[in-house]
């Protein structure tokens, strides 16, 4: 056995997955942590969102989060009052998703960051990884693309948190309901999208399953104005880097720049990536609507040089 390394780990980090997971008695132990530096301006918000985010990875596994524990970075000269708002929305969010705060650490930092370590369960046979589809498998996407370009764009003044409201609430919104909806109806693999945009997690699923992945752009769902900002270059200085690193693995087909820069736009607390074979693909897209969770298919598995993408 290599040291560091467990009989009862069963997943580690190789293939980027969204937790760790670790066999305990007839439970998966799901482990994550996640952080940020604020992308929106109300302490409260910042707290939610950023609490969702952490959840997710929880969810995006297939699994029920447990408890969760603060790491907050402030610094000293902040009142008091905004730090507790940023808590007060954590732990709202904790507390929607059934989860319990049990503890944290706070350090004094010139730039703020919040973020929380979350543990959760999971039935082992039923774990949810980033890797598994199969070729034909059909990828459904909750939550709409866009908010990394719609953050840059409230940076640079051309949004305001009121424009943008509903964009705050699709990211402060957990995806417990679209993991029940997944773990109930069964899918093949599934993550959340994050900070490498559709793009880039659809290329991990695609490489840890052997298999490439078509997005059709027809399905992709987006925020109103995303492809437009992205066409005048509004977009997170990280997409660049998203991007250049892509490049070898994907043929853009009919995607120009504007559609790139949505396609790997980093997403902060998206939605779910989902691999369901096609049997099961109606059943799951059923479930999510009555769930109340807006879903798009936005393209398949299919046979091809593993981690490939083509856009279609
Ligand atoms: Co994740
Ligand atoms: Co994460």
């Amino acid at each position: 056995m290599i040291p560091g390394e467990s009989e009862d780990l069963m997943v580690g980090f190789e293939t980027s997955d969204d937790a760790a997971v670790y066999r305990l008695g007839e439970f998966a132990v799901l482990l994550t942590v996640d952080f940020f530096t604020p992308m929106v301006d109300d302490p409260y918000d910042f707290g939610r969102i950023t609490a969702a985010n952490a959840l997710s990875d929880v969810y995006a596994m297939g699994g029920r989060p447990l408890t969760a524990m603060n790491l907050l970075a402030m610094p000293c000269s902040l009142p008091a009052e905004i730090t507790a708002r940023v808590l007060q929305g954590g732990a709202d969010k904790v507390r929607e998703a059934g989860a319990v705060i049990v503890g944290g650490h706070t350090i004094d930092d010139k730039e703020p960051k919040y973020g929380l370590s979350v543990m959760g369960i999971c039935d082992p046979d039923k774990v949810v990884r980033n890797v598994g589809a199969r070729v034909g498998d059909v990828l459904v996407l909750t939550k709409r693309l866009g908010v990394g370009i719609l953050n840059t764009a409230l940076k640079k003044g051309l949004e305001t948190e009121e424009s943008l409201a509903v964009v705050i609430e699709s990211m402060a919104h957990l995806n417990r309901a679209a993991s029940e909806a997944m773990v109930e109806v069964g899918v093949n693999a599934g993550t959340d999208i994050t900070g490498f945009g559709l793009i880039g997690h659809a290329r991990e699923m695609a490489l840890g399953s052997g298999l490439a992945i078509e997005i059709d752009l027809a399905g992709v769902p987006m925020w109103p104005g995303v492809l437009e900002y992205s066409a005048d270059g509004v977009k997170p200085g990280r997409t660049a880097d998203v991007l250049a690193f892509l490049e070898p693995h994907v043929t853009w087909g009919p995607a120009g720049d504007d559609w790139r820069g949505v396609l790997a736009d980093p997403q902060t607390s998206g939605g779910l990536l989902m691999a369901v074979s096609p049997e099961r693909a109606d059943a799951l897209l059923a479930a999510l609507a009555a769930r109340g969770e807006e879903a798009s298919v936005v393209g398949r598995a299919v046979a091809g040089e593993p981690g490939t993408i083509t856009v279609i």
